[in-house]
């Protein structure tokens, strides 16, 4: 945009090209500007206008969403406005899936209604079991969860129909109540141990629990204290606004396929250690540690940069993770059922020193949601590979509601990136026999 008016708006960024002395106002709105207007800076019929270049995304907006806030400096994080703190106490995981994909918390009516629908579609096809079934002993759960995922898409070929509500509302009722029984058959895979059909009796994290632990039993009684703490980790879990696995979902999405094989591109990118493997380092780092009084070498090895204090840091907090905070107090919970875990005492203690210390404060770094997480995984039994499962069945709906406000976004286009091309040009091929005489 040339600035030929005198008046420059006060919402707006002045560039001067340096390479042309042309200059430019672009507008900024909502502290942004739009690539495409630097897309004019610099263009001319042989060469294309200015790109930004961001590898990874770290100041780029790649949408508008009113789904969740972060602010990563202050420690907050609301689902669609509501307080984490509050919606970890008071609610449960179906009512905050709910407010996530709806942008509103149900009526008595409504939460009814939905509580029906989603216990009632928990079931799978029986050939998706035999699909499940067809994985090798040692199948990691999460390839498992991926392919099932994937498989369902074919199970129901009018999910493509996105543009239809009706349709869309079917195919996230049935990703939100078949997630669990995907992941408690994998887990169960694992074990050699028969898979448990769903329970629609129970509410949805005691079906689960009796999925993945029942035996012979006519009727699995989850201890109601592992059932409370682990709806507040599937909460907790539920969405975290624009990070890599929702990214992969909205980017995916954008070809207009069908929901579920967006949300399998969802959990492959959290299979990446770099994503969703953060509290299983977590685990081996307090084993490798040992002991309470080996905390103050490993504290010193780390601030040597010998390597990291995992379940330490976050990109986007740069203040105590408020899902730390709850998880925290969830640990006490599970503890009372399970007893305790004894790498806790070795985790409070690096905490402790941690947070007095020079070194983290100054770099603002503060326990994540990952410190404490594993340590509940564990004391429930759960093997280390079963962790990104259950981070995935609860960020189900978050991944929904990110679908579904970009399935509505008229602004939204494929995801499609631009480059900055390094390679050859014109060069001239010379055919195999020739190369190779
Ligand atoms: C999460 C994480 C990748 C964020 O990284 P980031 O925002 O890119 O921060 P940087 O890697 O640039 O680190 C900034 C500084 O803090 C230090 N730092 C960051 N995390 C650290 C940690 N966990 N332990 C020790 N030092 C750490 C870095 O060494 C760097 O120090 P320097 O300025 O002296 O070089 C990083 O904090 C980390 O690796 N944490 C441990 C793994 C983890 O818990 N991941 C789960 C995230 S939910």
């Amino acid at each position: 945009m040339t600035d030929a008016t005198p008046a420059v708006p006060d919402e707006s960024l002045s560039i001067r090209d340096n390479r042309t002395g042309e200059e430019y106002t672009v507008p900024i709105v909502d502290g942004a500007i739009r690539a495409a207007d630097l897309g004019k800076i610099g263009k001319t019929e042989d060469e294309p206008g200015l790109v930004s270049y961001d590898p990874g995304f770290t100041n780029t907006a790649s949408t508008r969403s009113s789904v969740t806030f972060i602010d990563g400096e202050k420690g907050i994080l609301e689902y669609r406005g509501y307080p984490i703190e509050q919606l970890a106490e008071h609610s449960n995981y179906l009512e905050v899936a709910y407010l996530l994909i709806n942008g509103e918390l149900p009526t008595k009516e409504q939460y009814d209604a939905w509580e029906h629908e989603i216990t009632f579609h928990t079931f799978v096809h029986e050939n998706i079991k035999s699909l499940m079934q067809g994985f090798r002993y040692d199948a990691h759960p999460m390839g498992m969860l991926l392919s099932g995922v994937g498989g369902l898409s074919t199970f129901y070929p009018e999910a493509r129909n996105i543009s239809d509500p009706e349709v869309r509302h079917l195919q996230i009722v049935r990703m939100i109540a078949k997630m669990p029984t995907l992941g408690a058959w994998a887990f169960r895979h694992a074990q050699g141990k028969p898979y448990v059909y769903p329970d629609n009796d129970l509410s949805y994290a005691e079906n689960f629990l009796a999925m993945l632990f029942k035996m012979s039993e006519p009727k699995f009684e989850a201890d109601p204290r592992l059932a409370k703490a682990l709806e507040i980790l599937f909460i907790l879990h539920a969405d975290h606004e624009q990070n890599a696995s929702a990214n992969a979902v909205r980017s995916v999405g954008s070809t207009q396929v069908d929901p579920y094989s967006s949300l399998s591109a969802g959990i492959a990118a959290l299979y990446g250690p770099l994503h969703g493997g953060a509290n299983e380092a977590v685990l081996r780092m307090l084993r490798r540690i040992g002991d309470v009084s080996n905390v103050p070498a490993f504290i010193e090895g780390v601030k040597a940069g010998d390597e990291r204090l995992m379940g330490f840091g976050h990109r986007v907090y740069k203040n105590y993770d408020p899902r730390a905070t709850i998880i925290k107090k969830a640990c006490d919970d599970v503890f009372e059922v399970t007893g305790v875990n004894p790498l806790l005492k070795i985790a409070v203690e690096l905490e402790k020193i941690a947070l007095e210390d020079e070194y983290f404060v100054k770099r603002k770094l503060y326990p994540n949601v990952d410190f404490y997480s594993g340590l509940i995984y564990e004391a429930l039994q759960f093997p280390p590979e079963m962790f990104t499962v259950l981070f995935a069945i609860p960020r189900t709906a978050g991944w929904l509601a990110q679908w579904v406000e970009l399935v509505d976004d008229k602004e939204q286009k494929i995801a499609r990136p631009k480059q900055i091309y390094t390679g050859g040009r014109q060069l001239t091929f010379t055919p195999r026999e020739q190369r190779w005489a």
